[in-house]
Formats: structure tokens, C-alpha cells, sequence
């Protein structure tokens, strides 16, 4: 599939980059379980990483054919690199699109002017996107947030991507200096998305069907790119799809649930070892944060170290059946719950 962001249909709905959780296995998930419809973000990269040839990162390039179509995001703040970085990847592995990290806040990735530390460098961010723009012929889209310090920033940088050649923005409605205090400011996405007459994504806050309905509503944005709203959740897109046509949103059983996890460790064995049902246990809390009845199983599923005891712990979870129809309430409590946790027979 050739990915055009100025043609493809409206609303685009998709997944966003998130370090660590949005590698191969769970891109393959979200595909299986919410079809072609949506478009997924891998998780960034290091452009400096890439072109020494550090094998792991360039593992996390590797793309399952089932995945597609797929953006890759890259980080990094040198444009040589970044077009360097970008050339590597488009030959050996052709993903759909690319994106730019230009709305990372974590030190790390700031301190050498990486992330969101570009958006107080116009010049530098938008050299980065030619550069980029000059070596592949597929998308290159861009992630920024509100701005540094100063939600107005985004204002006059995104004028200067676009300049640039950007095909998408992609704001999360936060500054730098934020962090994930407060809340995405849809409004303001609005007022970005003014300034650009690219397709621009609202990102921030948006958890449920009903959260898209009002993040698009309140910004008049193309579409939205969904973080942690899917985590342990990839049914969100389904569910959205379901929303979008006018259909009841389904909820989740807990077979589908169990089914999904199983098959989601089995991809991620897949594409890390045997071993690595450890580094499956963060998927794990999300799969069962804030579902009712799943406390009594929550040490040993945070504990669980080989394909065998998870399944065996997971065909108890099923047994259990945490309660049955009494489940399907909504837990209000969460920070992140409003109605995305259903739990029914
Ligand atoms: C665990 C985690 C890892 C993330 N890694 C990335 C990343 O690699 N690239 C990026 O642009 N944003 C990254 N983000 C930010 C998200 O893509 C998103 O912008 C942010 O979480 C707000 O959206 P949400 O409210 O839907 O979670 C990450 C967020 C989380 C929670």
C-alpha cells in the first residue's frame, strides 16, 4: 500500500509511537485485532543507532509483512543522520511512511537536542525534514507538542515543517515542561491546525470512542494518534471503526481478552526469545489494569516467567471468569478508565 496522507479518507485514525511497547509483536496485534483500517507508529528510533549499525535498534526497524501499512519514527538532531538513517531503513525494510521526534521530553533524548528539544530550533527541524524529505519518496510526517515551555509555540513552528515539506503533524496538546500533568489541549490543537493547511492528528487524552468523538470535535483535526488508550487495549480502533459506522460498540469478553494475550506473547516470543515472557509482563498490567476481579491474579502474572505458567495462570483468569456479568460495570475510578474496560461474558 502506498500511504498519501493528503488523500487517505478522514478520519485517520492510528497508533502512536511509544517506546518499548509499540515494536512488532504488538503492531501485529492492533492489525489483527482492529484490521487495515488503522495506520501504526513504531516506536521511535536512534538515527545515530541506525547508521552504526547497532544491532538492536536495527532489529526494532524489522517489519512483520502482516503489519503494514506502518510509520517509523526516528529521533535524532543532525539532518545528515537523520537522512542517513532514513535511507538505511527505506532500503532494507520499505515501511510506509516516517515520522520525526520532535515531542520527546525525557533527558535523555532532550539533553542532545533530540525530541521536542527541536522545537526551539525552527531552522534545525526543518533542515531535519528536507533532509529526510530528499532521500526517500514515501511521507514524512512530524511529532511536536504544544511547544517548549509556551503552549503557543507550536503556533509558528508547525508553519516552518510544513515549509519544510512535511506531509502530517501529529500534536500532542502538552508543552515539553508539562510532561503528562494537566491535559492535551484539543483547543488549541484547533488553532494549530489552522496555521497549516497539512493534515494535522490530535494527540493527548483520548482513551475511549467517545474521547475521539470529542478530541475531533473540539479540534477539527484529520484524525487522532492514540498512546496509552490502547495499551493493553487494542480493541480501541475496532471499537472506534464501530463508532465511526454508526455501530454498537462491542464490549470485550474475557475469551477475546485471554485470546488476544496469548497470541500477543506469541508474537512477542517471536520477535525477542524464548526468555522473553519477562519483558512481556508490563503488557500484562495493562492487559488487566483496572479490570475488576483480576486483583488475586495480578502478583502471579507480574512474576510469570515462561510461556507455560502464563498460560496456565491465564486459563485459571478464564475459569475464574472474574466475576461474570457483574464485570461489565465500568470502573470510573481510573485516571484512564472512563468506559474502555468491558468485561463481559
Ligand atoms: C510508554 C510510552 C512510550 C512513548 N514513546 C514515544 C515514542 O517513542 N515516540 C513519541 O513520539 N512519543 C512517545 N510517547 C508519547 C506518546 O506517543 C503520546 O504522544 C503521549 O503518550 C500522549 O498520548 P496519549 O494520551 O494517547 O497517551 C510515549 C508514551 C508512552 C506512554
Amino acid at each position: 500500500m502506498k500511504l498519501n496522507w493528503a488523500t487517505i479518507p478522514h478520519p485517520i485514525i492510528a497508533l502512536s509511537p511509544m517506546a518499548d511497547m509499540t515494536d512488532s509483536a504488538f503492531c501485529r496485534v492492533v492489525r489483527q485485532v482492529s484490521g487495515p483500517g488503522v495506520i501504526v507508529f513504531r516506536e521511535m528510533v536512534s538515527s545515530e543507532a541506525i547508521i552504526r549499525g547497532n544491532d538492536k535498534t536495527l532489529g526494532m526497524t524489522e517489519i512483520h509483512e502482516e503489519e503494514r501499512p506502518i510509520v517509523q519514527q526516528l529521533f535524532g538532531s543532525e539532518p545528515e543522520k537523520m537522512a542517513e538513517a532514513t535511507a538505511i531503513i527505506d532500503r532494507d525494510h520499505n515501511p510506509e511512511g516516517f515520522d520525526i521526534n520532535m515531542g520527546c521530553p525525557v533527558y535523555k533524548v532532550v539533553h542532545s537536542f533530540n525530541g521536542a528539544s527541536l522545537m526551539k530550533d525552527a531552522g534545525r527541524a526543518g533542515a531535519i525534514v528536507q533532509a529526510m524529505k530528499a532521500v526517500t519518496n514515501k511521507p514524512v510526517s512530524v511529532k511536536i507538542r504544544a511547544g517548549w515551555e509556551d503552549p503557543k509555540e507550536c503556533l509558528s513552528f508547525g508553519k516552518a515543517l510544513e515549509e519544510a515539506g512535511a506531509d502530517l503533524i501529529t500534536i500532542h496538546g502538552r508543552t515539553k515542561m508539562q510532561g503528562y500533568t494537566g491535559q492535551s489541549d484539543w483547543n488549541l490543537i484547533g488553532e494549530f491546525a489552522k496555521t497549516v493547511s497539512i493534515p494535522v492528528l490530535a494527540n493527548g487524552d483520548i482513551y475511549t470512542p467517545q474521547l475521539m468523538t470529542e478530541a475531533l470535535e473540539t479540534s477539527g483535526a484529520a484524525g487522532v494518534l492514540i498512546a496509552r488508550g490502547a495499551l493493553g487495549n487494542p480493541w480501541i480502533f475496532k471499537q472506534i471503526e464501530d463508532q465511526l459506522a454508526g455501530r454498537e460498540v462491542e464490549p470485550i469478553s474475557l475469551q477475546e481478552r485471554i485470546d488476544v494475550i496469548k497470541q500477543h506473547v506469541r508474537f512477542h516470543i517471536d520477535q525477542f526469545d524464548q526468555g522473553s515472557v519477562r519483558t512481556f509482563r508490563k503488557h500484562l498490567s495493562w492487559y488487566f489494569r483496572s479490570v475488576p476481579g483480576a486483583k488475586p491474579f495480578k502478583a502471579r502474572l507480574h512474576t510469570v516467567d515462561t510461556l507455560e505458567e502464563l498460560d496456565i495462570v491465564l486459563d485459571e483468569v478464564l475459569a475464574d471468569g472474574l466475576g461474570g456479568e457483574a464485570l461489565s460495570r465500568r470502573d470510573a475510578s481510573h485516571p484512564l478508565a472512563a468506559d474502555r474496560w468491558f468485561i463481559a461474558k
